[in-house]
């Protein structure tokens, strides 16, 4: 349609039919059984809201939502096309590294293709929209929803916020194969206080613009079309009802002109704030703060008419979010075509194939994280007279996924043993379970049930030791529950259970030689587990094709390519933490007993593995940093070099990492910040050089008086394979 099209249809629609547009129901109310479970009465939804909605979340597939499509726009009085959307984060059908691993990529291609390949597949499917990328910033690893982000770091979560929402929706999000992304969950919801989903969030200004707000910047920059609101207070206004958020912040300085929905039912829940006294106040406040649409709660389609008639709330208000959601529907070219790409024919060609799962395969393999290779153990020898016993409860586990992902059949899934059965050749390998995920029954967050049979504990226990006592070498495949992570998982206990740490005990008395992958979608408490394992390696949850990645790593196809995008602590207590925090008047430098400084008198270093750590199958040697100039004024440029050796015996890829640090401040700044990364693939013995451009962009923050500006001074340019590398070279800027 036309834009005076648009406008003359927004003219004819009557009042109920602009707030229907306004509100988003779940697949689920619609339907006979959202009666009959009584779902519609739980949420107050009508009749009259099921008819008029102007949008639908988690439907999926072509049929289902061509068949919901069909039936509402009938009902619609000007036949306008519903639009729909779904929580397509790591993969569709074809799964994906979580974005946690995603995040330990460090790879902005690689992103984008997995996302242009969900997009892909969702889009076949009938979806039109993705509730992705959430890019909330995340320190504190007790919070379940790390595994959606991907990491502690403003720049590396808006150079791949940025990279998925290109590959969602490519240079025309009407083109086929392409869906509109959704940037999540604005804002600052990743700072809940310690950790506590759903908890309120209290930013000075200055923290909540240099570190949290970036990433969502950047990606409206790329061309988000929606941005979510988080359900958290931040300052105790929720983000939901927060004008100086939404209408300052958001549209006004970042310039965002799509539509703003909230989260699940966040309209409603400010009433459990405090902040609204019921639904009507609630519909106020969010209107006036500029959300566009209502997700799962009925404030607006039950008191927006009588807001408007009472003159609280303007029909200009009303007519720009209604403008906002028809031009949403038309930049996806709904009203030429209401179903898009959805094709079941399509869809089922599309799904799983051999191009997506190859993808899905090497990206597994690029987000594992090697974080230890004692004896170089790592790669095994697929060779005669090998033999390796696979221990724990990942050892031929199908979920190896997110929360957040939703297979419809888990034989799509490769194991770690049928990854090894179907790679593996010659070397002998068995496979015993060991233990269970969890220790006991346990009632997961989307209502199932996780059972232990307590009678076969001991068996696969004793099985499991018989079994390593055999072996020249063990892989542990140990983790955490998919289900304990995502929404609604905040954790005090960030370990593997009990059952599998005394697994992994009992195995190291039989057999030194371990080399132990972890399963998570957060970073847990890894001393024990280290302590007992010549090798480490980290998988996160990798998807359909984690099996394969396995063998392909374990066995040197190829390498772990993953570097940390979230720092690792010794122990939960010690969170929030981050590698970009401050220097302290009295630093500590990593000991016990150093009387008055920063820091515990019970533990001593800040990490067990710092931010952007992780190791190749090769080894690099980093000559000093060099800089083309050493004093620059704002127009200037700097140039940092260093040239980097493969000094193994394989071919290997190195993660370049460029940190600035400014020294002094007119506020104290922190203690280095990256600033870039070059992925750099070398065969044994060669060198390159690796540069980076350094300008004033760079060196901007908020400064004592809210500016966002650099400041004269000296500065230091540290390039290295981590966050803690030393390898510096210094410069100064002046007028
Ligand atoms: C959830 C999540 C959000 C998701 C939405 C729709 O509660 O907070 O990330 O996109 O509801 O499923």
């Amino acid at each position: 349609m036309t834009n005076k099209q648009l406008q003359k249809l927004l003219k004819d629609m009557s009042l109920d039919e602009k707030i229907g547009q306004l509100t988003q129901l779940a697949g689920s109310m619609y339907g006979s059984d959202a009666i009959v479970t009584g779902l519609l009465d739980m949420f107050s939804i009508n009749d009259k809201a099921l008819e008029m909605s102007g949008s639908v979340l988690s439907v999926i597939g072509a049929e289902a939502i061509k068949k919901l499509q069909d039936e509402n726009m009938a009902k619609q009085p000007h036949h306008i096309p519903q639009i729909f959307m779904y929580d397509v984060i790591n993969g569709y059908q074809t799964i994906y590294p979580v974005p946690l691993g995603q995040g330990a990529t460090f790879n902005p291609d690689t992103v984008e293709k997995l996302a242009h390949m969900s997009a892909v597949e969702s889009a076949a499917a009938g979806i039109h929209v993705t509730f992705s990328p959430m890019v909330d910033l995340v320190r504190d690893a007790r919070w379940g929803r790390v595994m959606e982000s991907t990491g502690e770091d403003p720049y590396l979560n808006g150079l791949l916020g940025a990279a998925m929402v290109k590959g969602y929706q490519g240079d025309d999000v009407k083109a086929k194969g392409n869906v509109a992304a959704c940037v999540k969950h604005f804002a600052g919801y990743g700072g809940a206080e310690a950790g506590r989903d759903y908890d309120n969030v209290e930013l000075s200004e200055r923290t909540l613009r240099e570190d949290y707000l970036a990433a969502y910047e950047a990606c409206i920059k790329a061309g988000a079309k929606l941005v979510m609101t988080s359900f958290n207070t931040l300052n105790r206004v929720p983000s939901t009802g927060n004008k100086w958020l939404m209408k300052k912040v958001l549209r006004e300085e970042m310039g965002f002109d799509g539509v703003l929905i909230s989260d699940y039912g966040a309209v409603k829940e400010m009433i459990n704030h405090g902040y609204s006294r019921d639904e009507k106040q609630a519909a106020e406040q969010s209107m006036k703060a500029g959300l566009d649409m209502e997700m799962m709660s009925t404030a607006y389609i039950s008191h927006l008419k009588e807001l408007v008639d009472e003159g609280t709330i303007s029909m200009d208000m009303i007519d720009e979010a209604v403008m906002r959601l028809l031009v949403l529907k038309n930049d996806l070219g709904l009203f030429e075509n209401p179903y898009k790409d959805g094709d079941p024919k399509e869809e089922k060609k599309l799904i799983l194939c051999k191009k997506h799962r190859e993808l899905a395969r090497k990206a597994a393999a690029e987000s594992f994280v090697l974080l230890k290779n004692e004896d170089n153990i790592l790669p095994l020898a697929d060779a005669k007279g090998a033999s390796v016993a696979f221990i724990g409860p990942y050892a031929d586990e199908k979920q190896i996924h997110g929360s957040w992902s939703f297979p419809n059949d888990y034989n799509t899934f490769v194991s770690v043993k049928e990854g090894i059965l179907g790679n593996v050749t010659t070397a002998k390998t068995t496979f015993k379970q060991g233990c269970y995920r969890l220790d006991h029954n346990k009632k997961l967050k989307d209502g199932s049930m996780f059972e232990v049979n307590e009678t076969k504990k001991e068996k696969m226990l004793n099985d499991a030791i018989a079994a390593a006592k055999k072996a020249k070498t063990v892989v542990m495949c140990l983790g955490e529950h998919f289900m304990q992570t995502g929404e609604a998982t905040s954790r005090t206990d960030l370990n593997v259970s009990p059952e599998q740490i005394e697994l992994l005990r009992k195995v190291r008395e039989v057999n030194p030689n371990i080399v132990t992958l972890v399963f998570a979608g957060r970073p847990l408490e890894m001393d024990v587990i280290d302590e007992l394992s010549k090798a480490v390696i980290y998988c996160w949850f990798p998807g359909t094709e984690g099996g394969n990645a396995v063998a392909d790593v374990l066995y040197g196809k190829c390498e772990p390519g993953g570097r940390l995008p979230m720092s690792f602590s010794h122990k939960a207590e010690q969170l929030p933490n981050y590698y970009s925090r401050f220097r302290s008047g009295r630093p500590n430098n990593g000991t016990l007993d150093q009387g008055f400084v920063m820091g515990y008198i019970d533990q001593a270093d800040l990490f067990k593995y710092p931010f952007g750590y992780g190791m190749g199958y090769s080894s690099f040697e980093y000559s000093n940093v060099t800089l083309d100039k050493s004093s620059i004024t704002r127009k200037d440029t700097i140039t940092a070099t260093v040239t980097i050796k493969n000094t193994g015996d394989r071919v290997s890829t190195e993660t370049v990492q460029l940190y600035i640090q400014d020294l002094f401040g007119n506020v104290v700044r922190p203690r280095r910040l990256l600033k870039g990364i070059k992925k750099v693939t070398l065969k044994p013995g060669k060198k390159t050089k690796v540069s980076f451009e350094i300008t004033d962009d760079m060196l901007k923050f908020w400064d004592i008086d809210m500016n966002y500006a650099s400041e004269d001074g000296d500065f230091r340019v540290y390039i290295g394979p981590d966050s803690l590398t030393e390898n510096c070279a210094y410069f100064n800027l002046h007028q």
